[in-house]
């Protein structure tokens, strides 16, 4: 059986969390989208482009740590549930759970339903948002940003899922 930890603590991100952030995210990206993206978006995926990306994304980001250590976080933009990533150590944990369902909570402030893209090939995230009841809706081919130049963006293979919220 999966051991939950009790120390698990669900808080608004802030500017002293962007290191951590973004070397979870860059490990995560990879273990999520090797192999299931275009090639040319590797390129602009190095660390400093994760360290890039954090920053504007702090206000709508929600970190999950256990004692000390950040081991997830979860971002919203409007309706979308835009990135989630839990450190290896601790997915199967339920971490990843109770940030979805923080973002969940987010969208429902001011929207009925949510919808996210996932790659096509990444099989554990689209396992994992199926068994938390989000509904695989359509093809959908996403711009990924990519590049610092506005609107610069590769597209990727997704699937659209939605969950209604409220
Ligand atoms: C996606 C992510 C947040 C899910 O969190 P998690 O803690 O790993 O999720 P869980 O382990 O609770 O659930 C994953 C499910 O996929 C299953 N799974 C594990 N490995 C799998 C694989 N290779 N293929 C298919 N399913 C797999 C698990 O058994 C589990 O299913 P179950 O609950 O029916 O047993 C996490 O894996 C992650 O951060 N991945 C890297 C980043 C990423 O891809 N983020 C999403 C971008 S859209």
């Amino acid at each position: 059986m999966t051991e939950h930890r009790t120390d698990l603590v669900l808080r608004p991100a802030h500017p002293d969390d962007t290191e951590a952030i973004a070397a979870l995210w860059h490990q995560g990206w990879r273990d999520g989208h090797a192999g299931h993206v275009p090639a040319e978006l590797h390129r602009h995926r190095r660390l400093a482009d994760f360290r890039d990306r954090v920053p504007p994304r702090l206000p709508t980001t929600t970190v999950a740590t256990l004692g000390e250590r950040l081991v997830g976080f979860v971002t919203v933009r409007d309706d979308e549930v835009e990135q989630v990533y839990v450190a290896g150590s601790a997915r199967g944990t339920g971490v990843a759970d109770a940030l979805l369902a923080a973002a969940e909570r987010a969208v429902a402030e001011r929207f009925d339903a949510a919808w996210l893209a996932v790659a096509v090939g990444n099989a554990r995230a689209r396992r994992f948002y199926a068994r938390c009841g989000w509904r695989d809706a359509a093809a959908l081919d996403y711009p990924a940003e990519a590049g610092t130049a506005a609107g610069a963006t590769v597209t990727v293979a997704c699937r659209r899922y939605e969950k209604r919220v409220r």
